[in-house]
């Protein structure tokens, strides 16, 4: 589905899963794409050990990229990678600001927002992630939680760069559970509204995802909500034939 002049993007987290036998499943994402209508961009980011290969196996129609980058360039940094090196290893796009990053390596938004910045000094796309814990839901602070976040987290952007906002409410990931169409619809109005006021005119087409528990049974639903652009994806991506049927879902 193509909201005015945006392009759906339908995005795979593999998050910590695939081993080099997993690429048979991206074999299969690969021909499955020629038989679908070329008007919305798919992407998997697998684990940094399978950037290569599985870029090696895309074709024109994959995209690549990575789950976190490191905000510097090179150096005494042992473990981590660089944007620039994910960019050398063929990562087009990195995640970065994934919730489970920030709950369980403390990453912060301001380390965020370096991070986001560093993948647009390689020429990389950060799809920037936000979303509120199912206390703050309760509490009725979803879109103050989510503004507060992004406002700390989004980077400046330069005349050639682009981003990717992925709304995803932490109790949605993993659990089967999604907010009502109503729900996700206006945190993405807001989060529209937010980007539309920090980058002017682009901030329109800027594209805001939407994650957690999106599934082939629900994807349709959920793509077809105004200011979805498309979806970040974990457990679902894992197999092409419920990846592809996203994909369906928003090219129909
Ligand atoms: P899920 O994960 O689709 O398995 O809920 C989404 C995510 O964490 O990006």
């Amino acid at each position: 589905m193509v909201t005015g002049m945006v392009r759906t993007l339908i995005a795979g987290n593999w998050k910590m899963n695939g081993l080099k036998s997993s690429l048979s499943e991206v074999e299969k994402i690969v021909s499955a794409l020629d038989s679908h209508p070329d008007n919305a961009d798919c992407l998997i980011c697998p684990p940094a050990t399978l950037v290569v290969p599985m870029q090696d196996r895309a074709g024109a129609r994959l995209n690549v990229g990575a789950q976190s980058c490191h905000p510097e360039a090179f150096g005494a940094f042992t473990g981590d990678l660089s944007a620039e090196q994910l960019k050398d290893a063929g990562a087009s796009y990195v995640i970065v600001g994934h919730s489970e990053r920030r709950s369980e390596h403390g990453e912060r938004s301001a380390y965020v927002q370096e991070q986001a910045h560093a993948c647009l000094r390689a020429g990389i796309t950060p799809i920037v992630c936000v979303g509120e814990s199912y206390a703050q839901k309760q509490r009725g602070e979803t879109k103050d939680t989510v503004v507060r976040i992004l406002r700390k987290s989004l980077p400046t952007l330069g005349s050639n760069d682009t981003l990717v906002v992925a709304y995803e409410p932490l109790w949605a990931i993993g659990t089967g559970l999604v907010p009502s169409a109503e729900e996700i619809a206006e945190v993405h109005l807001t989060i529209r509204n937010l980007l539309v006021e920090l980058y002017q005119d682009r901030g329109a087409d800027l594209r805001i995802l939407y994650g957690g528990s999106m599934k082939p049974g629900n994807a349709a639903e959920i793509l077809a909500i105004d200011n979805v652009n498309g979806g970040l994806i974990g457990g679902a991506s894992l197999k092409a034939d419920d990846l592809m049927a996203i994909y369906a879902a928003a090219v129909a």
